[in-house]
């Protein structure tokens, strides 16, 4: 028997399944969805978030890397997964035996292709730079690389299955002006001789506020986690429900300072917090944090509320009950929801409810 611990997160697959369903009909229309699990699916466990995405109607899967794509190939059917983050120390034959298509943005990745898988196989989507500045080919370099593509699908090395873009989402004006050099760049590349069957640029932001993005596909990763993308609407407001809860067990009580400790601190993948910032929520009453340390985090008692040792807390994701958001945690520590949840990835027992 393991010892009980002071600390878990819950992770609802019917509440992500609710999100899927809403995702395709809100985000997607009549776009392909695919569901971005990087990170260990955004910190929820990417092996259980990745069979619900495709059980609840995703498309497909978006990975990062080849290595992430291989493992999650047995739990993902013959659903297309596409990685991006490739790197000179990576095996390109592991995507070719786990059928992962590549997110290519460099000659150089070309090249390794060529040489690594030369029998071909591997799926293609070409990634043009529209103004991120974060991977993707610069406009200069576009040309090259998609006549380079077209002479090795011709000699049977690979296919080009998609050309594609991320945009910065920093406002609607700049995510318009990407898209408009995302067609640019298409233009281009069929001008050259390319025949991509899918189109693809908009993640959560651009799929919500700029319907036009959409094209054939749309990568959705944070709002179907229940958490927004936006600061100025929760994801409540954009109808979808947290997937992630956050909990610990009050560790010990100290009547006399009027304060109680919780078994999780940053340790566990909390974000630190500047001191007497927040609060969790114990039955329905509200405790200010006063601090979060490394294995526990310090709670204030009001003079009217009791607490024994051993009470559950809950630190985020369970609004029914009147707790934080993770959004309030972001907000709280000075960052956006995407980091509060992933960083819960790995150091933290994960309760999965199924039904
Ligand atoms: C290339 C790519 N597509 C899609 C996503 C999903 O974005 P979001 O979480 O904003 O929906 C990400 C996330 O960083 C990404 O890097």
């Amino acid at each position: 028997m393991g010892i009980t611990p002071t600390c878990w997160v819950s992770v609802s697959l019917p509440a992500f399944a609710g999100n899927i369903a809403h995702a395709t009909s809100t985000l997607a229309g009549d776009a392909r969805l695919m569901v971005a699990v990087k990170s260990d699916a955004y910190g929820h466990g990417e092996k259980e978030i990745a069979e619900t995405a495709l059980r609840a109607g995703a498309d497909s899967l978006a990975v990062l890397d080849i290595d992430s794509g291989a493992r999650l190939r047995p739990h993902a059917g013959d659903a297309m997964l596409l990685a991006w983050l490739l790197s000179p120390a990576d095996d390109f034959s592991v995507a070719a035996l786990a059928k992962v298509d590549l997110g290519i943005s460099g000659l150089w990745q070309l090249e390794k292709l060529a040489r690594e898988v030369p029998q071909g196989g591997v799926s293609v989507h070409l990634k043009i730079d529209t103004g991120l500045h974060r991977n993707g080919a610069l406009p200069e370099d576009w040309e090259e690389l998609c006549r380079e593509a077209l002479r090795l699908e011709r000699t049977g090395v690979l296919r080009v299955k998609a050309l594609w873009s991320h945009l910065s989402d920093t406002s609607l004006q700049e995510n318009e002006l990407s898209l408009a050099r995302f067609h640019s760049a298409v233009d281009q590349a069929r001008a050259i001789g390319l025949t991509p069957e899918l189109l693809h640029i908009a993640a959560s932001a651009a799929a919500t506020d700029l319907p036009e993005s959409r094209l054939d596909l749309v990568r959705v990763g944070i709002s179907a986690y229940g958490v927004s993308p936006f600061d100025d609407r929760s994801a409540h407001d954009m109808g979808f429900a947290p997937v992630m809860s956050a909990h610990a067990l009050v560790t010990s009580v100290d009547q006399e300072r009027s304060e109680a400790r919780i078994g999780i601190g940053y340790a566990d993948g909390l974000l630190p917090l500047p001191a007497d910032t927040g609060w969790v929520l114990h039955d329905t009453q509200r405790l200010e944090l006063r601090s979060v340390e490394a294995d526990h985090c310090v709670v204030g008692l009001p003079s009217n509320h009791a607490v024994s040792l051993g009470d559950h807390v809950t630190l985020w994701g369970q609004p029914d009950t009147g707790s934080p958001s993770a959004e309030d945690w972001a907000s709280w520590s000075g960052t956006i929801g995407d980091e509060v949840v992933s960083a819960m990835a790995h150091s933290i027992e994960h309760r999965f409810i199924r039904q």
